[in-house]
């Protein structure tokens, strides 16, 4: 492609759009199953504390890196990387960011898919009055133990995920960040509501909000600052290619111009993250606590502790269905944006966007196979001591996208030219861009190098 004609894309309709669906990428499993257990297998407020720090030094100064990247070059990523080289007169190696960002979606959608059909199982299960009758613990332990169910899961989750990205930006992947992220909110503020009710809820907020400096090690640094990136889908290009359809101006009321600041945007968008991260703990331990069950359960929290708690309460089966519900929306407008990396480089080598979506679904319903088969026929096959499913979900999250983060890092504070970099931000306050522009270059990569060398050196590659 040539590298001076700017590839026309679509937009988002405004940047409230562009907000929703960036809030809609970020907030996901990540947010209402990940953070909880991991969270509960950490210490809790320990883990919590160091999470909030890295969002606040490493999270937003790259997100915000990478959006402003993405809307300089108004192109997917793999071609977004040599335009933007090429400007600031580098060679195009650089695309190796892009590349691996696009590893690290193929590798996260093919596990998240299948993860989100489990959702997808519960949110049946949960109104048929399934999970009240039968031992949750059981349930999820079958489920797992159906390879053919697991497949079936994630086809349809699959099916769903491209049918919404071959629809395109405004028609797809908009449409459902409108729908289902405010749906979501709702939700969560209906249920810790809920948790407040409950004798428990203090223990609930103690249990995330209360720590100890000698909590912290550095197993809980690697997998906080791991976890602030796969919440905030940094490190892997998806923010950037949705920077690429953020819109520039605004229309103001009296006819004026207004350009719209980056800086502004993504700290709504990390803040929508970190609120309903913090809002699924807030609603989640309480009622975990409320019926004498453990927080330290692992990935099973969400899919056996909570099922046993809504079990034994009353009305537990509408909470549980809506609080499935809402984790099933949050899955899908995150796995609509980790596909579309791929899908939009395809269609910028002229292929028509609804087959592009096809095919990259097709090659990660493959891939996914090697997650379906790691609870049940492939369980014992392990390579450093992980599953296929765990060697995924650890090399991109406590790896790639960190290594991701670190190259964005380096390259939007120290070798795009400073002037176009202020230009594209468009923020109002001087300080304030001054601040990121100073933590970009010197905290947040010596952050991520330092907790990456940190991690490895204590807890070896081999799990
Ligand atoms: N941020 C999403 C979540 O928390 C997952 C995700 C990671 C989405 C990386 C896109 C890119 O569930």
């Amino acid at each position: 492609m040539n590298q001076k004609t700017p590839v026309a894309h679509e937009e988002w309709s405004s940047s409230t759009a562009f907000i929703l669906a960036a809030a809609g990428s970020a907030v996901g499993l990540g947010n209402i199953w990940k953070f909880p257990y991991m969270a509960g297998m950490n210490g809790g407020g320990a883990f919590v504390l160091v999470y909030l720090l890295a969002v606040a030094v490493v999270g937003i100064p790259t997100m915000m890196a990478e959006t402003m990247m993405g809307r300089r070059a108004g192109r997917s990523p793999l071609n977004a990387m040599p335009f933007l080289a090429r400007e600031a007169g580098q060679g195009s190696w650089w695309r190796i960011i892009a590349v691996m960002g696009l590893v690290t979606c193929f590798l996260i959608l093919s596990f998240y898919s299948v993860i989100s059909g489990w959702v997808m199982y519960y949110l049946a299960a949960m109104p048929m009055g399934y999970l009240q009758d039968a031992d949750p613990a059981e349930v999820f332990q079958s489920l797992l133990a159906n390879p053919m169910l697991l497949l079936g899961l994630h086809t349809l989750v699959m099916a769903l995920t491209m049918l919404l990205i071959g629809r395109g930006v405004s028609k797809g992947l908009e449409l459902a960040a409108r729908w289902l992220m405010p749906a979501l909110f709702i939700v969560i503020v209906l249920l810790v509501l809920y948790a407040a009710t409950l004798k428990s809820f203090g223990a609930g907020v103690r249990f995330l909000l209360h720590f100890r400096l000698a909590d912290i090690t550095g197993q809980t640094l690697l997998m906080a600052v791991g976890q602030a990136f796969f919440s905030l889908s940094i490190g892997m290009c998806v923010i950037m290619a949705f920077g690429a359809y953020a819109p520039r101006t605004l229309r103001r009321k009296d006819g004026g111009q207004q350009r719209i600041s980056i800086g502004f945007m993504i700290v709504v968008v990390a803040l929508i993250d970190t609120a309903v991260a913090l809002l699924s703990g807030l609603a989640i331990f309480p009622m975990v606590f409320e019926h004498g069950l453990q927080a330290g359960e692992g990935p099973g929290l969400v899919f056996v502790t909570l099922p046993m708690a809504f079990a034994q309460m009353k009305g537990g089966m509408v909470l549980g269905t809506f609080f499935f519900a809402m984790v099933f929306f949050g899955a899908l407008t995150s796995a609509v944006s980790l596909g579309e990396p791929p899908v939009a480089y395809l269609t910028e080598r002229g292929m028509r966007r609804s087959h592009a979506a096809a095919l990259v679904g097709g090659l990660l319903w493959f891939l996914g196979i090697g997650t379906v088969l790691s609870f049940n026929l492939w369980s014992d096959y392990t390579f450093l001591g992980r599953t296929v499913f765990d060697n995924f979900d650890f090399v991109s999250s406590v790896i790639l996208m960190p290594i991701g983060g670190l190259l964005i890092a380096l390259f939007a504070g120290w070798v795009m030219p400073e002037a176009l970099v202020r230009d594209e931000l468009s923020m109002r306050s001087v300080a304030l861009y001054r601040l990121w522009r100073w933590v970009l270059r010197y905290i947040t990569p010596v952050a991520i190098a330092a907790v990456l060398g940190y991690g490895f050196y204590t807890n070896p590659l081999v799990a």
